[in-house]
């Protein structure tokens, strides 16, 4: 069974069919990329997995189950966590902080039941300050615990971004354009804490990159958008050399 099925999967915004009939499968462990040209329809496949937007037809079916229209803030109880396109972290708090939020969302009923003195709520405060501190060091953040977000350069601010994704203890995880802006020392360094991700914490991962070179060296399979509609789907081999995408989207072969 795949991890995430997305089963012929459309929506449209009043005249716009902004994705049209995609279907994709994402098995567990895949390092997963999806790409096309502005305006394919990516991070609107990242809105209705993450039940932002409702699909007007087809289904997004995750561990078997047909989530399609599950609310966001129900999303993390359910595996998936994503980053966004737009960095969106809380600029006056710590870098240790954004991520222990990430963390609450999945301990909310804990913690946010009864006083949140009560020694059990300590007591898992204190874990998920030691939890969070762990992700910090997987995405080489350790030396920036008590940065202000908002002071970080660029490159850490994504970084962060996706420790904060992974304090939800997601099975799935969605990056929207992870190396957009960054440099290409920065690029290399997130393209090792990604692949860390998927190979020491078994997360599946789906990322949007326009960086070609990024996401070919990166990713294993890859699906092609272009106006909403899958123009193609495999290794990144054939998508290099897929004459649809060369066209759409590539321009020329890279
Ligand atoms: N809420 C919305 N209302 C109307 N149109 C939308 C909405 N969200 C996305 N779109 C349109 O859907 C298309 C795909 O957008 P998007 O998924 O953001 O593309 P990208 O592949 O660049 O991430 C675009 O034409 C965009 O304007
Ligand atoms: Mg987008």
């Amino acid at each position: 069974m795949a991890l995430l099925r997305m089963e012929d999967v459309t929506i449209k915004f009043g005249g716009l069919t902004a994705v049209n009939q995609v279907n994709f499968d994402i098995e567990k462990g895949d390092l997963f990329g999806l790409i096309g040209p502005n305006g394919a329809g990516k991070t609107t496949c990242f809105n209705m997995i993450t039940g932002v937007y409702t699909p007007t037809s087809g289904k997004v079916i995750f561990e078997g189950n047909d989530i399609s229209g599950t609310p966001p803030n129900k999303i993390a109880q359910v595996g998936i966590c994503r980053t966004f396109q737009n960095i969106r972290l809380f600029g006056a708090l710590s870098a240790l902080e954004n991520v222990m939020v990430g963390a609450y969302l999945r301990h909310q009923t804990s913690l946010f039941s009864g006083f949140m003195l009560s020694p059990r709520a300590i007591r898992e405060t204190a874990e998920l300050r030691k939890k969070s501190m762990e992700l910090l060091s997987v995405v080489n953040l350790a030396d920036e615990a008590s940065s202000r977000s908002s002071d970080m350069s660029y490159g850490k601010q994504r970084r962060l971004e996706i420790a904060r994704a992974m304090a939800t203890d997601p099975k799935l995880i969605l990056l929207d354009e992870p190396a957009a802006g960054m440099n290409p020392q920065e690029k290399d360094e997130l393209r090792a804490v990604v692949h860390r991700i998927r190979d020491e914490f078994e997360k599946t991962v789906l990322l949007i990159e326009h960086d070609m070179k990024f996401v070919m060296n990166l990713c294993e399979k890859i699906v092609v958008l272009d106006h909403g509609e899958e123009i193609a789907a495999g290794g990144p081999d054939e998508i290099r050399s897929n004459p649809k995408v060369i066209e759409a989207y590539l321009g020329e072969p890279v």
